[in-house]
């Protein structure tokens, strides 16, 4: 079956190319989203029978004072993208997030609970779902959270929180933490995985993709620092207390509810994730 990866040198772009070399990968070079007639002769010339979107943009704060560049890619990339789909006759991979969740929840968000983003990046990404399911039946929307893959975020700069977390230990920072946001962190890795486990069952619509169980910002430090026997200055704090632009969710912590009905295992626990992801650095035997 031919794939087309686009975001293909994104953490999560990486590790689906890790896992399948066969996936045709396109970096921002090749196609930009947001390029609507150039992404379509690149896609039409490969002719893949599904495309995966892994693009994002994704500066959270960054969309709250100029929402432009969140709704080109996260909303009209995910537009193009399914009318070019659609054209082709492909079926499309796009990959969402749990900031479309308030965060108001005090239990898992399942697929069916209602989606209230409270950040510009969270409606600009909704609102490229809703383009998809709108115009593409063929569609595979999937909602992950807190990712961190060894290839880092190109977005953040090449690393991801665990990696600052502990490049900012090395440099003996004090390190506060949030402790009131509730997530689960997921390697890319372990997403890939599933995404490829998804795509031959057909089984159109959304999902909620993320490893098992659940903790805050500063549970998850804790527990790298643990790993790897770091001493540490880390405490604990509250959003509010970062002041940041864009309101994070509160709680976001999804159920798996659409891999359940097609009796599909669960991800292992985000411990187990983590350790696995320290080990691929050569940070832990
Ligand atoms: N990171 C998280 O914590 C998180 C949580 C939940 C959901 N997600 C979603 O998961 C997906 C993957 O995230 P990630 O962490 O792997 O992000 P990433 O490392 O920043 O990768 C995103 C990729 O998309 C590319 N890209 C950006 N704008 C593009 C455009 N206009 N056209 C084509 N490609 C473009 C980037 O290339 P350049 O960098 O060269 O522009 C990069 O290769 C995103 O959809 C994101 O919304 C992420």
């Amino acid at each position: 079956m031919k794939t087309a990866l686009i975001g293909a040198d994104g953490q999560l772009g990486c590790d689906l190319l890790k896992l399948d070399p066969t996936l045709t990968p396109l970096t921002i070079k090749d196609l930009n989203v947001t390029r609507a007639d150039e992404a379509e002769t690149v896609l039409q010339e490969i002719n893949p029978q599904v495309i995966i979107n892994t693009s994002a943009f994704h500066r959270v704060d960054d969309c709250e004072d100029d929402p432009a560049p969140a709704f080109a890619v996260n909303t009209y990339g995910a537009r193009n993208l399914a009318l070019i789909a659609k054209k082709i006759g492909a079926a499309l991979v796009h990959i969402s997030t749990d900031y479309v969740f308030s965060g108001d929840k005090k239990t898992p968000y399942s697929e069916t609970d209602p989606a209230d983003p409270q950040s510009v990046y969270g409606i600009s990404k909704l609102a490229g779902e809703k383009m998809i399911e709108y115009l593409l039946p063929e569609h595979f929307i999937v909602r992950s959270s807190g990712l961190y893959g060894t290839a880092g975020c190109l977005e953040k700069g090449k690393t991801n929180f665990v990696e600052s977390m502990i490049g900012r230990a090395e440099k003996r920072q004090p390190l506060k933490v949030v402790d009131d946001e509730i997530l689960t962190p997921t390697y890319t890795l372990d997403l890939a995985k599933k995404i490829l486990e998804i795509i031959p069952r057909r089984s159109y619509g959304l999902y909620h993709i993320t490893n098992s169980g659940e903790c805050s910002w500063y549970q998850f430090t804790k527990k790298i620092f643990e790993l790897l026997k770091m001493k540490v200055d880390l405490s604990p704090t509250t959003g509010d207390q970062f002041k940041s632009k864009a309101k994070r969710p509160k709680y976001s912590v999804l159920r798996h509810d659409h891999l359940k009905h097609l009796g599909l295992e669960n991800l292992r626990s985000w411990e187990e994730a983590l350790k696995a992801y320290l080990k691929e650095k050569g940070r832990l035997k």
